[in-house]
């Protein structure tokens, strides 16, 4: 690289990861955090050779075809990619890399977290200390279910699945999967395969999810298949929301057709998520904080620089996606 090539990065980064960006590039900073409108994204773009975004920048078609011809990669600061359009990225030849690997042991944290949360009513528990509302304690007071040697279904068994299905053998759970295709038995072990979802789901106790949002995983937690799960039957969603249709999961759980949910990503999130959920008491709800952690905030901007590296030494990049 003779000049430094632009890079544009649209949220702020941990100070390690915007230094070293620094070493590599000129960057365009944004100290404020503020989400910036697609537009302000396009005119900043004029000067920018690369944009590094994160899931909260929407890259639509129409976005794509407007971005300056001089931005040659969008190297996202994210696992998902569901915010970018990869085929128009691919026809204006843009270069697409995401950062996988990095942030599946944060987000398995978070899966076991939410799992034990709504197994366990933490999120009750939270709001009657906080509140100053304990008045008593007996037997029958706050009763949760244990997850000690269950059966836990995972949805996707791509990297963060198997780190899920690792931590939860810890709990002597059994681990059952659903993906595309079996993942090989010396990633997954003894995890049983199911080749439908609806098998997978009518013989689990709790449900994680981990596919990504595509037009074939939209509202793939719909009501017939909340059907087929039991009624003690726990929901967590760590990976999009886009998965789970919401009518149907707050139905389920405000009928007590299954017994609990635990979720970190919502359709419509941060501010436009369906409200049924913040109503309910058998639901423990994060703020899509799956990777927020120092050591996977900065593991993801490395995997990120390295991409963008790659990219204007004009080699493969190891995260390409589109
Ligand atoms: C990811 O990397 O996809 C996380 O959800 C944060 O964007």
């Amino acid at each position: 690289m003779d000049n430094k090539p632009v890079v544009l990065v649209t949220r702020k980064l941990p100070d390690a990861v915007e230094g070293k960006l620094a070493e590599h590039f000129e960057v365009i900073l944004n100290p404020d955090d503020r989400l910036y409108t697609t537009d302000e994204i396009l005119e900043l773009a004029n000067q920018a050779d690369a944009i590094l975004p994160c899931h909260t920048e929407k890259f639509i078609a129409e976005t794509i075809a407007l971005l300056p011809s001089r931005v040659k990669a969008i190297a996202n600061y994210s696992v998902g990619v569901d915010h970018v359009d990869l085929e128009a990225a691919t026809q204006k030849g843009v270069i697409v890399t995401n950062t996988p690997d990095v942030l599946s042991d944060a987000t398995a944290e978070i899966a076991m977290l939410l799992m034990l949360g709504a197994a366990r009513r933490a999120s009750e528990g939270e709001r009657i200390m906080r509140s100053q509302q304990w008045k008593d304690w007996s037997p029958a007071f706050m009763v949760g279910q244990q997850i000690t040697g269950k059966r836990l279904g995972i949805l996707g068994m791509g990297r963060v699945g198997q780190v899920v299905a690792q931590r939860a053998r810890g709990f002597d759970m059994t681990i059952h999967y659903h993906n595309r295709r079996p993942v090989d038995s010396e990633l997954v072990g003894d995890a049983v395969y199911h080749a439908s979802v609806e098998d997978l789901l009518a013989q689990i106790d709790v449900l994680s999810t981990h596919c990504p949002a595509s037009e074939q995983t939209r509202g793939l937690l719909n009501s017939q298949r909340i059907a087929l799960m039991h009624s003690n039957a726990i929901v967590v969603n760590t990976s999009r929301g886009g998965v789970v249709d919401d009518d149907a999961l707050v139905k389920a759980l405000e009928s007590g057709q299954i017994a609990a949910a635990g979720l970190d990503v919502y359709n419509g999130e941060p501010d436009n998520i369906h409200p049924g959920y913040a109503r309910l008491d058998n639901v423990f709800l994060l703020p899509h904080i799956g990777s927020a952690t120092h050591e996977t905030r900065n593991a993801m901007g490395y995997r990120a620089i390295d991409n963008l590296i790659a990219i204007f030494n004009h080699e493969q990049p190891r995260d390409r996606v589109a």
